[in-house]
């Protein structure tokens, strides 16, 4: 940890001083927090601060750098950070929570959970996962701090920056516990944060994607003692309503996913809690759990009190395209037929905004069950044969690519090959089943828009959401097998590999992004030490015990490249796989359709900011979001892939850093006009937080990179007008 001295470190000491006699609630003149992620309980992204505005907004400096000195080579900080009075709560790429004083950007402490070992099992398995956040609990005096690490909910005192130990065992839960089966093998990790709703903490989690995961039960504890107060089955039981969108009666035994991991938004008046749904898994081949899987890839308004539905919405049945919701709805408010609504917007990966009425669910403009093709799915898969479309507002993403589409910027050879490629896949639309030849998916994986959420202006019903633009494929492989089946270890733990290694290390074992390459590993791993590795897991990479023993040691022998190992004969055993996870065809992987360049097989844009009038349904202005230097110079914006949200204020901006090329940028918010744009240290994939101290308002991004190819960061910069 260190702290990096701006040019005006007198008020570092000045604002030591006010942080202990100017605790004003928010909206008062003198400070005005970010208290929640994504700014408050309705997730809006919209603050009343107008200090910083179009005519000044390019005199933005930046007044000080927080280093974590904790980054390495595939960290990330997606973390928008929380103000509370006077001070900034934030976490490293290492997940120690901090605080600082938000105006100067003056450490006051950290915690760091991997040295907190008080009742631990077992200190040294602790999991690392990626962070987006905390939640605060305030009452009177009492400021309780709550964020995952290590599969765990921690509960930290916001003044001394040491844990509660009055909750749950010695300050944390275990996310692991209460799900209704044992999960305790599997990766359970809360990355975006669990909202307060009065003396709950209502958390969701991020759970594995292959073949056997947890179920993603979403979950309300006690903010002073960690007991559990209610559970909402996302994969219903026998007798609750949505048991009977899973054909196979005992599939909720075993099925895991439906997790809510982009977070919740909160109508704190009605005391209702908005929770988006991941997909269930397998994500890409449902023959396992045939339906319509409620509820997975749902929007649920569930009571905050009691976690009892209130009502739901599934955007996609019986997703094999890993179409999570992305980010939890805007609240917002809309004037329709001379009515003033309690509405809220649902974005999905899709590029669709869902507008609901709030109280009773009801869609506010026609969503329509739109037939959707079916024909050559993968046998034993059945897809649903009608889709929801809405007919309203326009989508803001492009949602099919045509070969007409493919990007022309690129030498003729590279683009030749990328029209063989386009040719010898599956394309006709967004709802092309997975196949063996390969399957567009477009918008792609990480949408359309992201975790990053999307901003809201009350002044103007703008609606703001950055979105990406890129085409991936999807090939499916063959995979299945029987117990007692013979073959050699090598060719088992060929096929093991793929089903559990694939989806992170890649199908060449090359790894890409944050999972590294395992060609090689042979140097720095032998059998016992691999076996230690998938036992355990560690921090990103899943523990693998609920395989045989017999896999583990083919999969080691393939990923050892062991030759001796490799002949001997493998026979599978009946293990947990059976039979909901012994699937006949896997994923190769998360592949984007690129260039031999490595840019985007569709034309640009490959990222875009939009602002979408919620009123009149069209969108008001589009731009590219961020550039690829070689493009900009030749004067092409064209926008990239961008991870991290927007912000908008009354002065009259909407802020966002999110594009790789490691800027942040102010636009009007009525125009698109670029007013301002600075460099940062590594791209900030993250969500900028904007609030007060003493009537100077502030700009703060995490720049943690590690993402997109781009090197990892480890800083918080902050930006403010220079003292008049
Ligand atoms: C959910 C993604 C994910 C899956 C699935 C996964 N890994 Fe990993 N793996 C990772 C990450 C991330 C790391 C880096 C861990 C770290 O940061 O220390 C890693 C690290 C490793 C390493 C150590 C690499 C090194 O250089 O030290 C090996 C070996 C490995 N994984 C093998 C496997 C095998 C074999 C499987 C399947 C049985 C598997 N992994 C499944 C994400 C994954």
């Amino acid at each position: 940890m260190s702290y990096s001295t701006s040019f005006f470190t007198a008020l570092a000491a000045a604002g030591l001083l006010l942080g202990s006699c100017n605790n004003k609630p928010a909206g008062t003149t003198g400070n005005s927090g970010w208290e929640v992620y994504g700014g408050n309980k309705q997730n809006n992204r919209y603050v009343d601060l107008k200090e910083i505005d179009s005519a000044n907004v390019q005199q933005l400096k930046a007044v000080w750098t927080y280093h974590t000195n904790d980054a390495d080579s595939n960290t990330q900080i997606q973390v928008n950070p929380i103000v509370i009075d006077t001070v900034l709560y934030g976490i490293t790429p290492k997940l120690k929570l901090f605080a600082l004083h938000a105006a100067t950007g003056r450490e006051i402490w950290v915690y760091d959970p991997v040295k907190d070992t008080v009742g631990m099992i077992d200190p040294a398995a602790f999991s690392f996962n990626v962070s987006r956040g905390l939640a605060a609990y305030k009452n009177g005096q009492e400021r309780l701090l709550f964020y995952s690490a290590n599969g765990k909910l921690y509960c930290i005192d916001a003044l001394t920056g040491k844990p509660k130990r009055s909750f749950g065992d010695m300050g944390r839960v275990d996310l692991h516990d209460g799900l209704g089966r044992n999960v305790s093998h599997l990766y359970v990790a809360g990355t975006t944060p669990g909202i307060i709703y009065k003396d709950l903490i209502i958390v969701g989690m991020r759970v594995a994607e292959e073949a056997v995961a947890a179920p993603g039960h979403i979950r309300a504890y006690d903010v002073h003692s960690g007991r559990l107060v209610w559970t909402f089955h996302t994969i219903p039981q026998p007798g609750e309503p949505g048991f009977e969108s899973w054909e196979d009666s005992l599939a909720y035994k075993h099925v895991g996913g439906a997790n809510v991991w982009a977070g919740f938004s909160l109508d704190e008046e009605k005391g209702i809690v908005y929770a988006p749904t991941g997909s269930a898994v397998y994500d890409f081949y449902g023959g396992k759990r045939l339906g319509n899987n409620l509820y997975a890839n749902s929007l649920l308004a569930l009571d905050a009190a009691t976690g009892k539905r209130i009502w739901h919405f599934q955007a996609m049945h019986h997703d094999v395209w890993d179409r999570d919701l992305p980010s939890a709805p805007v609240l917002i408010s809309l004037q329709k037929d001379g009515r003033n609504i309690d509405a809220l917007a649902q974005v999905t990966k899709t590029g669709f905004v869902l507008l609901f009425n709030r109280q009773t669910g009801e869609a506010l403009y026609p969503i329509n069950e739109t037939a959707v093709p079916t024909t050559g799915m993968l046998p034993g898969e059945k897809l649903s044969p009608t889709q929801p479309i809405p007919t309203f507002p326009e989508p803001f993403v492009r949602q099919h690519m045509t070969i007409n589409d493919l990007n022309t910027l690129v030498p003729d050879s590279s683009f030749q090959l990328i029209k063989k490629k386009f040719e010898s896949i599956r394309s006709a639309g967004m709802f092309e089943p997975p196949s063996k030849e390969g399957t567009l998916i477009f918008p792609g994986f990480d949408g359309g828009p992201e975790w990053g959420g999307q901003a809201y202006d009350p002044q103007t019903s703008i609606f703001y959401v950055n979105a990406n633009e890129m085409p991936w494929i999807l090939t499916m492989v063959d995979n299945k097998t029987d117990v007692g089946k013979k073959e050699a270890m090598g060719a088992a733990g060929k096929r093991l590999y793929l089903s559990n290694c694939m989806s992170c290390h890649g199908p060449e074992r090359k790894g890409a992004g944050n999972y590294p390459s395992l060609l090689g590993i042979e140097k720095k791993y032998n059998d016992s030490s691999l076996q230690q590795l998938l036992q355990t897991g560690r921090r990103m990479m899943p523990s693998f015990r609920q395989l045989t023993m017999a896999d583990r040691k083919a999969i080691a022998a393939f990923v050892l490249n062991n030759n001796t190992i490799s002949k001997a004969t493998y026979t599978a055993e009946k293990s947990e796989s059976d039979p909901y996870f012994n699937l006949p065809y896997v994923a190769t992987g998360y592949n984007k359709f690129l260039t031999p360049e490595g840019y985007p097989a569709v034309a640009p844009p490959w990222g875009t900011l939009n602002a979408i009038d919620l009123v009149t349904g069209k969108i008001k202005w589009k731009v590219p979001l961020g550039d690829y230097p070689a493009m900009k110079a030749k004067g092409i914006h064209t926008g990239t892939e961008n991870y991290g949200g927007p912000v908008v204020t009354s002065g009259g901006l909407v802020f966002i850093a999110a594009s790789s090329d490691s800027k942040i940028r102010a636009f009007d918010k009525l125009t698109g006009v670029l007013r301002w744009e600075a460099d940062l240290p590594a791209p900030g994939f993250a969500t900028p937080a904007v609030y007060q101290v003493n009537g100077k308002q502030f700009i703060v991004i995490a720049c943690g990179g590690g993402k997109l190819g781009k090197k990892s960061g480890d800083s918080y910069v902050c930006f403010a007008l220079p003292d008049k």
